[in-house]
C-alpha cells in the first residue's frame, strides 16, 4: 500500500462519526445521496441516504480513490489491459457488451453471431422438436443462467430451462423428471471444459438420453466453452460448439455463450436488450467521476462498514421473487472476486478485504432472519432491491404491501425505537441502501448485475487487490481429486470420516 493510500484510510478512520439521525438534520440529504440512473429498460433509483456516508467521507474516498488510482485501474479495465496480472489476462467481460480493445469487441461480435444463429436454427426446428434444455455447469457456468430465467421467464419460456450444478445425482435426477428425452437438448457449460461436477454430469445425461432411446446423444449436446478443443475432443460436433473469449472470467461469463440458455428461453432480442442494459451501466462506469460514479459509490459505502466500521457481513434482499437468486449470485461474483488476503503485488493486505456476502427475498426473510438485522450486537448493512412495477397480475395489493415492507424494513433500521423495556427497544441507526428499479425486465436485469460486477471491481481498487482470480478454489479440488485417485493417506478425522463412508 503506498503511503498515500494509507494517509488517506487513516484520516478516513479519523473522520467523525455522525449518527443517521443527524445526517438527516441535512434537509437536502435525500437528493444528495440519491441517484436515477436513466437506462434502456427503464430508470434505477439508487439510494445510500440512510448510510453514514455524508459530504465528509464521501471526499475523503474520492481522496482514496484518487491515490488509489482508481481512473487508471478502470481505464486498464476497459480497454482490455492484463488487469488479471497473477494469471496474466485481460478480464474482458465489458467488451462482450461492447466496451474493450477493438479486436475483442470485434472477436466477442462474431462469436455472438454464431451463438444467435444456433438459436435461431434451434427455434426453427434445425434440431427437431425441442421442448426442454438441461443446462450443466457450475459456479459462474450455472449461476448467471439460473438467475437469468428464473428473473425472466415465469411467464413462460421458447424452452424449458432446467439449470443443473450440483454434482449430488438428486439435483440431475430432478431435471430428467421434469424432462422429455425425446426434446431435451443438453448444453454443457464449462469455460475449462474439464470441471469434475459439469463433466461427470454431461455424462450421466448423455447416458440418460441412450437409456431412453435417442439414438445419437452427442447430436443433442451444445458445448459453451473457452476450450473448443476440449469440447470437439469430448465429442460434440463443432457446429454446437459455441466458444467463448480465454479473457472472460467464469464468474463474468453470462455474457458471453454461457448465456446461450437465456437467449434460447426468450429469443435472441431479449438477450440483446440483457447486453444493451449492462453496456448502458459500463458508459456510466466509465465516463462519471469520484462519487456520482455509482458503482465506485457503492464501494465507498461497502469500504466505510467493511474497514471502518468493522462489519464482517454484508446482506442483500430481494423484494422481488423473481430475484430470488440475486443474492447468490452476488456471493460468487463478491466473494470469489474480492475473498483475498494479499494484495495485487504479493504482499499481504492490512486490514479485511471482503465481508460475507449474504441474504436472501423479501418478504419471507422478515419472518426468519431480520431480528438478528433489528437488535442483534453486530452491525450488518443492507441492501434492499425492489422494483416499482409488479411481476404479478394478482390484486394489486401483493405488491403494494410487498414493496410497503421493504421501504418499511429501511426505515425501522434506522429509525429504532426506544422503550422502557430492553426487550422490546430497537437501537436503530442500522444502515441500508435500496435500489429500486422502475420495471425489471431484460435490461434493467443486465444493468443491475454489471453494476455489482463494477462495485466489485471499484472496492477491489480501493484495496489493492486483484479480483479476476481465484486460487482459494484450488486446494479443495485437489485433495477431492487425490481422495477419488486412492492411494494417498490424509489427517485422521478425514481418514475417519472416508473410512465411514466406505471411500478408498
Ligand atoms: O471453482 C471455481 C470456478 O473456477 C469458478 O470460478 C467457475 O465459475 C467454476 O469453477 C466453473 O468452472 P468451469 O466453467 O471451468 O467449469
Amino acid at each position: 500500500m503506498s503511503e498515500a493510500v494509507r494517509m488517506e484510510w487513516q484520516a478516513l478512520a479519523n473522520q467523525p462519526r455522525r449518527t443517521l439521525a443527524e445526517l438527516f438534520g441535512d434537509p437536502g440529504r435525500v437528493d444528495r445521496l440519491a441517484t436515477t440512473l436513466d437506462l434502456p429498460g427503464g430508470p434505477i433509483r439508487f439510494d445510500w441516504s440512510k448510510t453514514h456516508l455524508d459530504a465528509d467521507l464521501l471526499a475523503g474516498f474520492e481522496r482514496l480513490a484518487a491515490a488509489a488510482d482508481f481512473a487508471g485501474r478502470r481505464a486498464a479495465l476497459l480497454s482490455g489491459e492484463q488487469v488479471n496480472t497473477t494469471e496474466g489476462r485481460a478480464a474482458e467481460h465489458p467488451a462482450q457488451r461492447g466496451m474493450g480493445k477493438p479486436d475483442t469487441v470485434d472477436e466477442a461480435a462474431a462469436l455472438h453471431g454464431r451463438m444467435h444463429m444456433l438459436v435461431e436454427a434451434i427455434h426453427g426446428g434445425a434440431l427437431g422438436e425441442v421442448r426442454h434444455l438441461i443446462h450443466i455447469g457450475i459456479g459462474g457456468s450455472a449461476l448467471g443462467p439460473a438467475l437469468a430465467i428464473d428473473a425472466l421467464a415465469r411467464d413462460g419460456a421458447e424452452v424449458d430451462v432446467h439449470v443443473v450444478s450440483n454434482i449430488d445425482g438428486c439435483a440431475l435426477e430432478q431435471a430428467f423428471a421434469a424432462c422429455d428425452p425425446a426434446t431435451t437438448l443438453i448444453a454443457v457449460a464449462s469455460k475449462t471444459f474439464t470441471t469434475i461436477e459439469t463433466m461427470t454430469n454431461a455424462a450421466s445425461a448423455l447416458a440418460w438420453l441412450r437409456d431412453n432411446g435417442v439414438d445419437d446423444p452427442y447430436g443433442r449436446v451444445i458445448a459453451l466453452t473457452a476450450a473448443p478443443d476440449k469440447a470437439v475432443a469430448w465429442g460434440v460436433d463443432e457446429t454446437r460448439v459455441l466458444p467463448f473469449q480465454e479473457s472472460v472470467g467464469g464468474r463474468y461469463s453470462l455474457w458471453s455463450s454461457i448465456g446461450f440458455p437465456i437467449a434460447l428461453a426468450l429469443g435472441w432480442d431479449e438477450f440483446q436488450a440483457f447486453l444493451d442494459g449492462a453496456a448502458a451501466i459500463d458508459r456510466h462506469f466509465a465516463e462519471a467521476d469520484g462519487a456520482a460514479n455509482l458503482p465506485l459509490r457503492a464501494a465507498f459505502a461497502d469500504q466505510y462498514y467493511t474497514r471502518i466500521r468493522g462489519c464482517q457481513t454484508r446482506a442483500v434482499f430481494a423484494y422481488d421473487e423473481r430475484l430470488a437468486l440475486f443474492p447468490d449470485y452476488l456471493q460468487q461474483l463478491e466473494m470469489e472476486s474480492n475473498g483475498k488476503a494479499v494484495k495485487a503485488d504479493g504482499t499481504p493486505v492490512d486490514g479485511p478485504t471482503a465481508p460475507i456476502t449474504w441474504g436472501g427475498v423479501g418478504t419471507d426473510a422478515q419472518h426468519a432472519v431480520f431480528q438478528l438485522l433489528h437488535q442483534g450486537t453486530v452491525l450488518i448493512p443492507v441492501d434492499f432491491l425492489a422494483a416499482i412495477q409488479p411481476g404479478d397480475a394478482l390484486d394489486p395489493a401483493h405488491h403494494r404491501i410487498l414493496l410497503s415492507n421493504c421501504f418499511a424494513q429501511g426505515a425501522a433500521l434506522m429509525a429504532g425505537k426506544a422503550s422502557d423495556d430492553p426487550a422490546r427497544a430497537y437501537s436503530g441507526d442500522r444502515p441500508s441502501t435500496t435500489i429500486l428499479v422502475e420495471d425489471l425486465n431484460a435490461a434493467t436485469l443486465g444493468a443491475l448485475i454489471a453494476f455489482h460486477e463494477h462495485r466489485t471491481f471499484a472496492n477491489a481498487v480501493l484495496l489493492g487487490i486483484n479480483p479476476f482470480d481465484q486460487f482459494g478454489v484450488e486446494l479443495g479440488k485437489q485433495i477431492a481429486n487425490q481422495i477419488e485417485a486412492g492411494g494417498t493417506t490424509f489427517d485422521p478425522s478425514t481418514e475417519a470420516l472416508l473410512k465411514l463412508a466406505g471411500i478408498g
